[in-house]
């Protein structure tokens, strides 16, 4: 299957130099036909050592993001910019960015998602870029909660960037934004 030689190269990659401080790669996970495609920044602490997206504080809150709009985490497929963890937490270089990008392009090519969702500012940046629409990005505060357009090679794609679910885990302000922008995702026929 086409997903797993994807899976298969991200578990041995040396691309770029975060594989010397890894414990596991976090490939991604959830439905390879989903139309809702989460893309995060890259694992933390729980990600490193479970080798699974999203396991910790800033999934919980993901997971009650889902649940708030009858999502299942095993209906989208979750992924991250990086794959491998940057040493405590620090931002992805975007050398880091540029050598591992293309597993994060391969997954799109293959889920061919209706909806990219994406979680801060960096999955924004790269998503957004990505398809063409560069000369819109602006910082998270102000791109949250908007839909972007895009006619993509698989056909029509939504780009939404949101807040990241981390920025809530303490902020319950934080937390009704990110409520308030996921409402859009509750129709699942459109996404
Ligand atoms: N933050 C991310 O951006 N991705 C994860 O997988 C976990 C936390
Ligand atoms: Fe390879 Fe990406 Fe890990 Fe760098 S972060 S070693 S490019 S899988």
């Amino acid at each position: 299957m086409e997903i797993e030689k994807i899976k298969d190269k991200v578990l041995s990659c040396r691309k770029c130099e975060l594989w010397k401080t890894r414990t596991n790669p976090v490939f991604g996970e959830g439905d390879i036909n989903a139309k809702i495609m989460f893309v995060g920044e890259a694992p933390g602490y729980n990600e490193d050592k479970t080798g699974h997206p999203f396991c910790g504080k800033a999934g919980k809150v993901l997971d009650r993001l889902l649940g708030s709009v009858n999502i299942k985490r095993n209906e989208v497929f979750i992924s991250n910019i990086l794959k491998c963890r940057p040493p405590n937490n620090r931002n992805p270089k975007d050398e880091e960015i540029n050598a591992c990008s293309p597993f994060l392009d391969k997954q799109i090519s293959v889920i061919k998602p209706s909806t990219i969702c994406c979680l801060g500012n960096f999955a924004a940046g790269y998503i957004m870029k990505k398809f063409g629409l560069k000369n819109r990005v602006q910082g998270i505060s102000r791109l949250h909660g908007q839909v972007f357009l895009h006619n993509s090679l698989f056909g029509k794609l939504r780009i939404i960037p949101l807040y990241h679910p981390a920025a809530a885990v303490y902020n319950p302000n934080m937390l009704e934004v990110l409520r308030e922008d996921f409402k859009v995702l509750s129709d699942k026929k459109q996404g």
